[in-house]
This record gives structure tokens, sequence and C-alpha cells, in this order.
């Protein structure tokens, strides 16, 4: 009957499917792939064996590791024809709307069979080793450095810092990278993932999900936040303004970057691990006063709004120290997160039922059809 369903707006707290792949305590502030807890995975491990780990659901032995690496670093250049489409992309184009367009176009350059089903696991290394090359192409071409080559010698890490950089990244600004993107490699049933799930249950192509997904991920609500902390610091400029600048932002009900979770009630443990990192690539830098803004800004939320900081809170301050521009902040989320989208189309295919809930109508239903010469 119309207007007699209950709806959860947001589909908060609605299980929509069964995973395997990630586990979030929001009560606890933990955060779980496959069994293991983000803090061990973060402090010991590689972003490629945290990609194997969730593609295929337990950790690499060396050998393993050492194919994925040798298969990723293979899988960095783009199809001519594709490479030539990132080309033609404006120079003042968003990085997110460039990498959206050529997962796209990648689509059309690659053997059908890495797209769908079981086997798709190939698409989804292929797109994990694309990514960096896409926008590593893009964004030296609009700041004038030298051409990209694909260095298959360097970890995941290393070749996003090289690609978008031009630099021989030092082992820190390498493992603050790392550790940046095995905290946002996934994140449980979150709007992209949730995106490209949707995508795939239609029995649609894994580049297909991966297009729905970038484009979900660009909004500030999920992946774009980081972007919009730094505007907030860059407005706040001293520790001392930071609670006159958010009683004002708050005055005007406007919501504070970096802070709120849909599902941690504490704080969420990735902002705790990257608080650290922004310390420590700030102290290395003898810049600390990012790290000051945001200790300040922290505060303020905190007692104005009780609210606790997310993963986007103090990864900007590392991003930007390291040299990287704020519009590829987003982009380099992608870049970590796509090993996630991926492991969750493969288990989409694994165990599909087309996702499609259902809308409670609360229009009207007896309209009376009025030809268009009487319409007024
Ligand atoms: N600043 C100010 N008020 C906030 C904030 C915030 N960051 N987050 C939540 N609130 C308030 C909100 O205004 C609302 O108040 P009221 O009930 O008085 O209207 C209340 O808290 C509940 O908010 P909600 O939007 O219903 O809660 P939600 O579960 O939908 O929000 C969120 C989750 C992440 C969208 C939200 O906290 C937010 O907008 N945060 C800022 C954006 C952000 O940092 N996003 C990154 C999320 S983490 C990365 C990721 O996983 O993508």
């Amino acid at each position: 009957m119309v207007g007699e369903s209950t709806v959860q707006k947001g589909l908060q707290d609605v299980v929509a499917l069964e995973s395997r792949i990630t586990f979030i305590d929001g009560k606890q502030g933990r955060l779980i792939y496959r069994g293991y807890d983000i803090r061990d995975l973060a402090a010991q491990s590689t972003f490629e064996e945290v990609a194997y780990l969730l593609w295929y659901g337990r950790l690499p032995t060396a050998a393993q590791l050492t194919e994925l690496r040798t298969t990723l670093g293979g899988l960095r250049t783009l199809p001519p024809e594709a490479a030539a489409i990132v080309d033609r992309m404006p120079k003042n184009a968003n990085p997110m709307d460039v990498l959206r367009t050529a997962v796209s176009a990648l689509a059309m350059f690659e053997p059908g069979e890495t797209k769908t089903g079981p086997s798709s696991i190939g698409g989804a290394q292929r797109l994990t080793a694309a990514l960096p090359t896409i926008l590593g192409q893009f964004h030296r071409r609009r700041a004038g450095l030298p051409k990209l080559r694909a260095r298959p010698e360097l970890s995941h890490a290393a070749y996003l810092l090289y690609a978008l950089l031009d630099t021989e990244p030092s082992p820190l600004d390498v493992n603050a990278i790392d550790v940046a993107l095995i905290l946002h490699a996934d994140h449980e049933l979150n709007a992209s993932t949730f995106a490209a799930r949707v995508t795939a249950s239609t029995l649609s192509d894994l580049y297909s999900a991966v297009t729905s997904a970038i484009g979900t991920l660009k909004g500030p609500l999920h992946g774009g936040a980081n972007e919009r902390v730094m505007e907030l610091l860059d407005e706040i400029k001293t520790p001392d303004r930071a609670e006159s600048v958010v009683h004002a932002r708050l005055a005007k009900h406007e919501r504070i970057m970096g802070f709120g979770h849909r599902v941690y009630r504490v704080e969420d443990p990735r902002a705790t691990i990257l608080r650290e990192w922004s310390r420590k690539i700030g102290e290395e830098r003898k810049d600390i006063h990012y790290y000051d803004l945001l200790r300040a800004v922290e505060l303020v939320v905190m007692k104005e709004k009780g609210l606790y900081p997310n993963v986007d809170l103090y990864s900007g301050s590392i991003y930007t120290l390291l040299g990287v521009p704020h519009d590829l902040f987003t982009p380099i989320f992608a870049a970590s997160r796509v090993s996630g989208w991926t492991a969750h189309v493969l288990e989409e295919y694994d165990d599909l039922r087309l996702i499609r809930p259902t809308s409670a109508y609360v229009g009207p239903t007896d309209q009376r059809y009025v030809p268009i010469d009487e319409r007024s």
C-alpha cells in the first residue's frame, strides 16, 4: 500500500548481503580485512600483500607476492589507444573525471575474459596496476613533467609517488603512502563499493562496476572529504583560530569534513594510524603546523559536536607534505580502493543475486490525464 512501508533512509543499518572480505566493529573501533586487524596490516604488510589478501582471501607466500608484484609491474602500461584518450583530456579536467572516463575507455581495449566471472581477477589486477599510470600520465602532462615510464621494479606505492611527482621517493615517503593505501583498500559496504556491487549484480562487467564506483567515490561525503579538510586548514591558518572558524561553519550548519561516520561510534582506527603518520612526516619535514592545526580542530569538534575523526582528517596533511596536489587526494583513494572494489565484484559474481531494493511510493496515484493543449 502506498506510504505504508518503513523506510531506512540512506539504507542505514540495512544488512544487504553477506561478505567474507571486511568487518567493521563500529563500537570497538576495529577494522578487519579477511580476519586480519588493520593495525597489524598497516604496521607489517604492504599494499600488494593486502590486495592479494582481499582478492584471494589469504596472505600470500613470498613466491606468490613476488609473482603478484611482477604481474602488476607488467600491467602498468596502457594500450596505446587508451593512452591516447587520456592525452586528449583537457588539462583543467577534474582528475576523478579523468579516472572514471579512462577506466570506462580501457574496457574497450581489454580481453573479454578479464571482465566478468571468476577470471575477472585479471581485470582486477589490470585496473589496480593501471590507475596510477592514468593519473600520472594526466598529471604530468598538465604539470609539464617528463613522460611517465612503467618502472616495473617499483612497488605500487613507490610507483604511485613516482608517477605523480616524478621523484625517486624516500623509503619513509613510500612507507607513508603504502600505509595510506593499505588503510583505504577496503571498507565493507561503503557507498562506492555498494555501487560497484549493484552494477556487478546485473552481470555487468568489472570495468563498468569500477566506473560506477569511481563516480560514487568522488562525492565530498565519501572520498572527496580530505581535499575539503585542507581548505579548512588553509582558512584556519593558526591553531588559535580553529575555534572561531569551526564555530562559524557550524553556525551556518556546515559539516566539518573529516569527522563523523555512518558506522564508527568511536574513533576510526584509520584516523588513529594516519594521525601518527601526519606527525611523523611533519617532524621529518620540520613542519608540524598541519598536525597542530588538526589537533586543534579535533578538540573543538569533539567539544561542540561530540564527533570523532575519520580516515579523511589526516590523510590530506600527509599527501600535502609529500608534495601531492589537493585534487589528486581522492584519486589516490581510488588507486587503493580499486583493490577492494574488485574483490567485492569477484565476491558478487561468486554469489550473484540482482540487487534491486524497493521504494515507498509517496507520490499521487489518481491524476487525471490532461491533453497537452488543455494544460495551463
Ligand atoms: N560535521 C558536522 N555535523 C555532522 C558531521 C560533521 N562532519 N557529521 C555528522 N554531523 C551531524 C549531522 O549534521 C547530523 O546532525 P542533526 O541530527 O542535528 O541533523 C548528525 O550529525 C547525524 O548526521 P548524518 O548525516 O545523519 O549521519 P551519517 O551517518 O549519514 O553521516 C557522514 C556520515 C560521513 C556522511 C557524516 O558524518 C559527514 O558528512 N561527515 C563529513 C564528511 C566526511 O568526512 N566524509 C568522509 C567519511 S569517511 C571516508 C569514507 O568512508 O568515505
